[in-house]
């Protein structure tokens, strides 16, 4: 692996290169770290953020996975026993839906490779929009969820699964321990990057936390704004619904 330290992701220009690299880089070993480093637990975040979708009150819909990596929250939606709608995993690393496209097998599942910025769907496209792990490595926040109000039907909901800082400081020292010198090593070691699970924590301790992005959700224009703190609040669950003409 040939990346220098210094192109780690910055906040300004640039950064969408910097981490459409970063996990075009390390697609092939994603799932396995994923799953590892979370001890599994990533799993049942994804059951509940698909829950919290809630998608059977349009079991026919098109639904659209933000930063859809691997396919890994598309497919829980999938195969959701009464799912008999089409879901598009959209993400701008091209190698991380190639990794992922294996483990589609039938599941009504369409990959496009695009910017999470400027998605190229048209207006009220949706009936419901996940994001996974994502939201926190957009460029520009505001313009993501911006263009997630844009591409969702009135009425429908976007739901953000995502890493957060726990609030109870035993918690949280016992866990940066855990994240800011075990997941690094782990992530490297076997990811073969030199800095990619280096800056996982760093890119979670600069993120908004929950009510941050609770205020950004409202402000980019999302109503009914709630959120879950998941497994002592190392992981949250926000929702927001478009409001609008149409809206039931
Ligand atoms: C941590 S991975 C999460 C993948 C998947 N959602 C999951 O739950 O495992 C973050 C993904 O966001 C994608 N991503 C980041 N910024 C993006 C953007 N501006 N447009 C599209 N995809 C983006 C990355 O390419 C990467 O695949």
């Amino acid at each position: 692996m040939t990346v220098a330290p210094e192109a780690r992701p910055t906040q300004g220009a640039g950064r969408s290169d910097q981490v459409q690299t970063i996990f075009s880089e390390i697609a092939p070993r994603y799932d396995l770290l994923n799953h590892v480093l979370s001890l599994n637990i990533d799993r049942r975040w994804r059951r509940k953020a698909v829950r919290a979708l809630a998608w059977d009150r349009r079991p026919e819909g098109a639904y659209l996975d933000g930063c859809a990596g691997t396919f890994d929250l598309s497919l829980e939606l999938a195969r959701q026993p009464g799912f008999k709608g089409r879901i598009v995993g959209a993400d701008f690393a091209f190698p991380m839906l190639a990794a992922g496209l294996t483990k589609i097998d039938g599941a009504p599942v369409k990959a496009v490779c695009g910017d999470a910025l400027r998605l190229p769907f048209p207006d009220d496209a949706f009936s419901g929009m996940t994001i996974g792990f994502g939201v926190r490595n957009l460029a520009d926040l505001d313009a993501g969820l911006r263009e997630c109000v844009r591409v969702l039907r009135p009425g429908s909901k976007l739901v953000i699964l995502e890493f957060t800082v726990p609030p109870n400081r035993f918690v949280r020292g016992a866990y940066m321990v855990y994240f800011n010198h075990v997941l690094p090593r782990v992530g490297r070691l076997v990811s073969g990057h030199p800095w990619a699970y280096t800056y996982l924590p760093e890119s979670v301790k600069e993120f908004p936390g929950p009510e941050g992005l609770g205020r950004r959700l409202t402000e980019a224009g999302f109503s009914a704004v709630s959120w879950t703190l998941l497994t002592g609040g190392i992981a949250a669950i926000h929702v927001g619904t478009k409001e609008g003409p149409g809206a039931p």
